[in-house]
């Protein structure tokens, strides 16, 4: 889908929010539990620390979503019976049902307007906040909250059988809140939904023997847990990363030094450093947080963007472009005007 910006309704963003536990997980800790040092992790992936939800006292993904969400509707100066629709990116839904959306309705104390999770793993929130702009502009809708929200941890296997990935991720939610507006130059300008199911196997969670991928073997130990093939997904990154750049900015007739802000995902800043020398993208334009909170997967892209927000550097007018990659596979970009 291409540029949507020529019809009568805009879409803006009028609230953020994000919302991170309290509980960390530095380098330090890290060393005490696997074979693996705050070096190594540094160099590898920029990490230092990240936040892990007490999920054995109920920190949940719903718990993190609810809160993320209070707080960007009190950002927007909206009730949360003035919402006609959420959507809840996330791939760590506390049980398999009800979704987190439901949850966070109930919560925050919507209407009983329609509430859903969206799974697309790290490309999750961007999936979704492409959703909300095409639901309001087609004027079905005129509020949405959109969460991205993820515990990720409780998949992970702190031993020196999961290194490879437990040094990565953190938990973490962010949320936005999108309104129509009459004017039609606000809101998605293009956007870029990838998926190839052909590369699930480099990035997985099994809950059963069938769960395996066939060049995978079972291991009762791995169930549960993220399973990651971290040079198969890095290459895949850092291909994908700069080839959606390219494509959106092409499809949208603007160079990199038109877009005021590059809001990625956090996977590791060694990808976020080949995207930033590719297109010659200075580092002002492309914060990178990861130092911080790790992967926080469904989140990363809203706790970027209302870190910006706290920061008095977005401002009406900019120019946004949303990127992401993920389990899946997935990729893609949501190019903003605001
Ligand atoms: N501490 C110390 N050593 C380690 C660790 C660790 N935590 N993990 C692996 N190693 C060792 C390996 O065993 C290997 O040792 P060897 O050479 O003796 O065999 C060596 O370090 C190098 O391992 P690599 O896997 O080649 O390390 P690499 O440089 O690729 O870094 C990393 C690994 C950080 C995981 C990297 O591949 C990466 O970031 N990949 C992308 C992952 C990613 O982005 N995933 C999230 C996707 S988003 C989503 O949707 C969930």
């Amino acid at each position: 889908m291409s540029d949507q910006s020529g019809g009568g309704i805009g879409v803006e963003i009028i609230g953020s929010a994000l919302h991170l536990p309290e509980g960390t997980l530095t380098n330090k800790d890290l060393e005490g539990m696997m074979d693996t040092s705050d070096e190594w992790i540094v160099k590898r992936t920029g990490i230092n620390t990240r936040r892990r939800a007490d999920i054995a006292n109920g920190e949940t993904t719903s718990v993190l979503a609810t809160e993320a969400m209070r707080k960007a509707l009190a950002n927007a100066k909206v009730d949360a019976t003035e919402l006609d629709l959420l959507l809840v990116a996330t791939m760590t839904c506390d049980s398999p049902t009800p979704s987190v959306g439901c949850v966070v309705a109930r919560e925050v104390g919507c209407r009983d307007i329609g509430a859903m999770d969206i799974n697309a793993a790290c490309s999750g929130f961007l999936y979704t906040v492409s959703m909300a702009d095409a639901m309001i502009k087609s004027g079905t809708y005129k509020t949405i909250g959109v969460i991205g929200a993820d515990c990720i941890t409780r998949h992970i296997d702190y031993s020196n059988f999961g290194r490879g990935a437990a040094i990565l991720f953190g938990d973490g939610a962010g949320a936005m809140v999108l309104r129509a507006t009459d004017d039609s130059s606000k809101g998605m300008i293009s956007h870029k939904m990838h998926a190839d199911g052909n590369g699930a196997k480099h990035l997985f969670i099994p809950s059963c023997e069938i769960d395996f991928p066939e060049e995978a073997e079972f291991d009762e130990r791995k169930l549960d847990k993220v399973q990651m093939n971290g040079q198969a997904v890095f290459k895949f990154a850092v291909t994908k990363f700069q080839e959606v750049i390219s494509e959106t900015l092409e499809e949208s007739g603007l160079s990199a030094d038109d877009i005021d802000h590059f809001v990625c995902h956090q996977a590791n800043s060694r990808i976020l450093d080949s995207a930033r020398e590719r297109f010659g993208i200075p580092s002002e334009k492309l914060l990178v947080n990861i130092q911080k909170y790790g992967n926080t997967v469904g989140g990363s892209i809203p706790i970027v963007f209302h870190e910006l927000v706290a920061d008095g550097k977005v401002q009406p007018g900019q120019k946004v472009m949303f990127l992401a990659f993920g389990a899946g596979l997935t990729w893609g970009s949501s190019l903003w005007q605001l």
